[in-house]
């Protein structure tokens, strides 16, 4: 198989790999190939891609093990490696249409994150339900030289049971379980996230999860946790993926945060989305 790449956006974090169909294996040299691809462009676009929940699965696979998520009623029954995003439920799920609406990074709140995800779009609304992802390498570099020194040994806490709770207002959600809760404590991560296999440093903090800077009075770390997303959210960083059927969207989350937006809920939404599992962050 020979892949090629084209850029989607000025900066070239996001590319579009063409040559390749998702539904049949892929051999060790191509995936090496987009290994190296990911790293250096952090999010990868498969247009035109037709595959099952199998073929996604064993795609998924070829770089690493898979996530199963802590909260099971969105997972798709005899897949749970995937996590159904539909708003009008699918095979018994539970329907969810603001799933990801606010920016955040995948699981951040676990110890090892997950490295990356593969978002496949099977129905898609004729306008909006776009995801924004904003390059944290480039949010990382802006950055000036005072503020770099400020942040770059720091550590923040991540935690999933706030976000939980108010994503469930209005008796949207369960509460989550005293077991579920012992799966996700809190942890601490660096703020400024270094990508082992290219030494490239990231802004390792979003809006869903980081609770808090280790260290700092409450309100000084409110001040710089807002200054940090607002920072990276600024438009320049930013790629708004306009969703066709067919889709698969290939994400490193060590190096970019992302947020859906919202849509006109009348019309079928429905993604399907796996997630690699990943290392204690540097
Ligand atoms: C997600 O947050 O992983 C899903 C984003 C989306 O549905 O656009």
């Amino acid at each position: 198989m020979t892949i090629s790449t084209k850029p989607m956006t000025t900066t070239r974090f996001v590319v579009e790999v063409e040559g390749i169909d998702l539904s049949k294996p892929v051999d060790g040299a191509t995936v090496a190939a987009l290994r190296k691809e990911i790293n250096e462009h952090s999010i990868l676009v498969f247009r035109g891609q037709s595959i099952d929940n199998d073929q996604h699965v064993a795609f998924s696979r070829n770089f690493g093990d898979l996530e199963i998520h802590t909260v099971k009623q969105y997972l798709l029954p005899d897949y749970p490696e995937i996590i159904a995003l539909a708003n009008r439920g699918e095979n018994g799920t539970t329907p969810i249409d603001n799933g990801g609406a606010y920016w955040h990074t995948d699981i951040s709140y676990k110890a090892k994150p997950p490295m990356g995800s593969l978002l496949y779009s099977l129905e898609v609304p004729p306008e909006g339900g776009d995801t924004m992802f904003a390059d944290m390498y480039a949010a990382y570099d802006a950055l000036d030289d005072d503020m770099k020194a400020r942040i770059d040994d720091l550590r923040a806490v991540h935690g999933y049971e706030a976000r939980f709770t108010k994503m469930g207002e209005g008796g949207k959600r369960p509460k989550l379980s005293a077991e579920q809760l012992a799966e996700v404590p809190d942890v601490s991560h660096p703020v400024v996230r270094i990508n082992p296999e290219t030494g490239r440093k990231a802004l390792y903090v979003n809006e869903g999860f980081t609770l808090s800077i280790e260290g700092l009075p409450m309100d000084e770390s409110r001040d710089l946790l807002d200054t940090l997303n607002a920072h990276a959210m600024q438009p320049d960083f930013v790629y708004s993926h306009h969703w066709r059927v067919g889709d698969l969207v290939f994400w490193d989350n060590r190096a970019v945060m992302h947020c859906a937006t919202g849509y006109d809920t009348s019309y079928a939404r429905t993604m399907h989305r796996t997630t690699i599992q990943g290392d204690m962050p540097i």
